[in-house]
């Protein structure tokens, strides 16, 4: 099939953007979105023109490298799937097809759809994870875990990082994200002696990075690849005024 792609392009963070129009012809449907801009590069780079940037490691839907928005949805039109796993079989012969970069002034742009996401490694950073000693891996079952517990600590521990949920925020919260890795700790016994100073610091962290708030609009939760809910950004308020409250 023969698509118009309008690309956002941007040499850098300062210079200013444009979109640039190219023409894709002869586009498999079984390649990838990321597969087709690879076919579309070769074609500039043939030309003697600048590549396409964009972020990409496993193309397996796993690393959260990959990201941009497509026709106004991050990840694009597929519900549950990264931009490496959207195929373009998802769209028709003759589409146009819009192509921007993750929008959100935490996440400033580096270069045309490649945007600059340490804000939530920094999030991390302030407390995403286990300091205490928790010793030998134990036998199984050797530390109870309620099935319930061990569900939701599961389900969000599948947030990628991709940001997808930012992007799609119009706020620009990255409360799924920040709530789906309290969750995935404050549920587990190795995460509850730093669960009060973790939330506080995440959140403060969060704040500082410039990130919106949480106005539940749920556009982040229809936007995620991996379908973490909103039900963890409620947790994650209960767990910050519990810890405010100095409720252990
Ligand atoms: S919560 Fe979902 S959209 Fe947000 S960073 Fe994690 S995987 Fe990506
Ligand atoms: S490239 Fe790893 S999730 Fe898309």
């Amino acid at each position: 099939m023969s698509l118009t792609l309008k690309v956002w392009r941007q040499p850098s963070a300062d210079a200013p953007g444009t979109f640039q129009t190219i023409a894709a012809k002869d586009v498999s449907t079984d390649i990838s979105f990321l597969e087709m801009l690879d076919i579309v590069n070769d074609g500039l780079e043939a030309r003697g023109e600048e590549p396409v940037a964009f972020d990409h490691d496993c193309r397996e839907g796993i690393c959260g490298s990959c990201g941009a928005v497509v026709n106004g949805q991050a990840h694009g039109p597929q519900a549950a799937t990264t931009l490496c796993q959207l195929h373009m079989r998802k769209f028709n012969d003759g589409d146009t097809i819009i192509i921007e970069p993750f929008r959100a002034r935490a996440f400033p742009v580096v270069k045309d759809l490649v945007v600059d996401r340490g804000a939530l490694d920094r999030i991390i950073q302030a407390g995403g994870y286990i300091s205490v000693r928790t010793g030998a891996a134990p036998d199984a079952h050797a530390v109870p875990v309620k099935k319930d517990d061990a569900e939701r600590a599961m389900d969000a521990a599948a947030c990628i990082g991709c940001g997808a949920c930012v992007a799609a925020c119009p706020n620009a919260s990255a409360s799924l994200f920040t709530s789906a890795k309290i969750t995935q700790l404050c549920k587990l016994p190795q995460g509850h002696p730093e669960r009060n100073r973790r939330v506080v610091a995440m959140v403060r962290q969060m704040d500082a990075e410039g990130f919106g708030s949480c106005s539940k609009h749920y556009e982040c939760q229809a936007a995620c690849p991996k379908e973490v809910k909103v039900e963890n950004i409620t947790l994650m308020n209960r767990e910050y005024l519990r810890a405010l409250a100095g409720l252990d």
